[in-house]
């Protein structure tokens, strides 16, 4: 069976269902419905013309607290090309979240008073940190959809699943009854079993996964370029969590989207994405491809994640937590900032930074002792 998907030029993109699924993700993949990572799905290096969709370059947002001005996201830089998969990993409060929600312009003056963001997103052409609210709603309304951890959070209780999802389309300046059957056959796009039912359903009604559906159908309704997913599928059950990011892997290749992923999981990661950005107290200390991160992290930090991985699941497997704790972010710093915690320290580490430079044609560190072939 083929399931046709309107984009708003009114181009048709297909996705193809093999006759008797189930409605499930898996049913929805090429080739029987085998998971799709590691598969054709990862882009080229560079989009068509190399230009990056998002530029995000030395970023920084703090937040003014009690304690004294605390620093999420300190001097980030990185780019996702179109249809790329780019993740974010790293700690609890390395600041992958206020890295997204910059992007996403979600951390105004009213959702987040006393905080500061300086840098640069460029969107396209346009850099999002200059533009007006109204201009950046238009943007944001338009060309990036973000989904969260909790989808919950995100749709109000007081109407169903069909409504708010018709408020999106309704956007798009469609008459009502052109827009519940677009609704419909969003809702049949993300693979809700028994849509015409679910148009109808409250959210208190709906499983956490049948949830993130729809918060994935409203997110479609705008068309985006750019989707940021935090933590998509970290309270779903395992098996939800594999049909969700299936569902993910199909819809960019359908929707031709490049997407945002942060993560704690690198079982996740190395699914899904085609480059990775390892975070750490507010910085970005390294950056590279997916498997080639996998195959030689050169950075202490995400060495030791990776070592911190369950045995036999060095490509797969929850963030575990490493030793120490992340330094305070409100005191001032010298020097690295993994410096308490790490084991190949030596004495310059202590008093001067070691900003990202570049170690390969895709790799990009932050350590002093990257370039030791021979570390302890
Ligand atoms: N609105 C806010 N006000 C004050 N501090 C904040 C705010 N939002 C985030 N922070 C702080 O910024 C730092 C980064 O938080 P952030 O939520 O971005 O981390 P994260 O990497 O997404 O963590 P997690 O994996 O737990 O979601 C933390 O120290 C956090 O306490
Ligand atoms: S710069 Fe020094 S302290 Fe920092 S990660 Fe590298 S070796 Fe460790
Ligand atoms: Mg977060």
């Amino acid at each position: 069976m083929t399931n046709v998907w309107n984009n708003p030029n009114g181009h048709e993109k297909r996705l193809h269902r093999h006759e008797g699924g189930n409605g499930t993700a898996g049913d929805a993949l090429p080739g029987g419905g085998a998971r799709s990572g590691g598969e054709s799905l990862r882009t080229e290096p560079g989009g068509a013309d190399g230009t990056p969709l998002l530029s995000v370059e030395n970023l920084a947002v703090s937040f003014r607290t009690a304690r004294g001005t605390s620093r999420a996201v300190d001097g980030v830089s990185f780019s996702i090309r179109p249809r790329e998969i780019y993740a974010l990993v790293g700690e609890s409060g390395c600041g992958k979240s206020s890295t997204a929600q910059a992007v996403m312009g979600l951390l105004s003056e009213t959702n987040a008073p006393g905080r500061r963001i300086t840098g640069t997103i460029r969107f396209g052409e346009r850099n999002l940190l200059a533009l007006p609210d109204r201009e950046l709603s238009a943007v944001r309304g338009s060309h990036i959809g973000m989904i969260f951890q909790n989808p919950l959070d995100s749709l109000n209780p007081l109407y169903t699943a069909g409504y708010q999802t018709c408020e999106a389309v309704l956007l798009d300046g469609l008459a009502k009854a052109s827009a519940m059957r677009r609704v419909l056959e969003l809702f049949r796009g993300v693979r809700l079993a028994d849509p015409e039912q679910k148009l109808r359903s409250y959210p208190h009604e709906l499983s956490g996964g049948m949830r993130q559906r729809v918060m994935i159908a409203m997110m479609l309704a705008r068309h985006p370029k750019l989707l940021i997913a935090d933590e998509p599928t970290t309270a779903l059950d395992v098996s939800i969590q594999a049909q969700i990011l299936d569902l993910m892997l199909e819809l960019r290749r359908s929707f031709n989207m490049a997407m945002l992923l942060i993560t704690h999981d690198f079982g996740i990661v190395s699914e899904t994405a085609d480059r990775v950005g390892v975070m750490y107290a507010g910085k970005l200390v390294e950056e590279n491809e997916v498997f080639a991160l996998f195959d030689a992290p050169r950075h202490p930090y995400t060495r030791m994640l990776m070592r911190a991985l369950p045995r036999g699941t060095k490509q797969g497997g929850r963030l575990e937590s490493i030793p120490g704790t992340l330094p305070d972010p409100t005191e001032p710093y010298r020097g690295c900032l993994f410096f308490e915690r790490c084991p190949l320290r030596v004495e310059r580490c202590a008093t001067e930074e070691p900003l990202l430079r570049r170690l390969g044609e895709t790799h990009r560190v932050a350590c002093w002792r990257a370039e030791e072939e021979e570390q302890p």
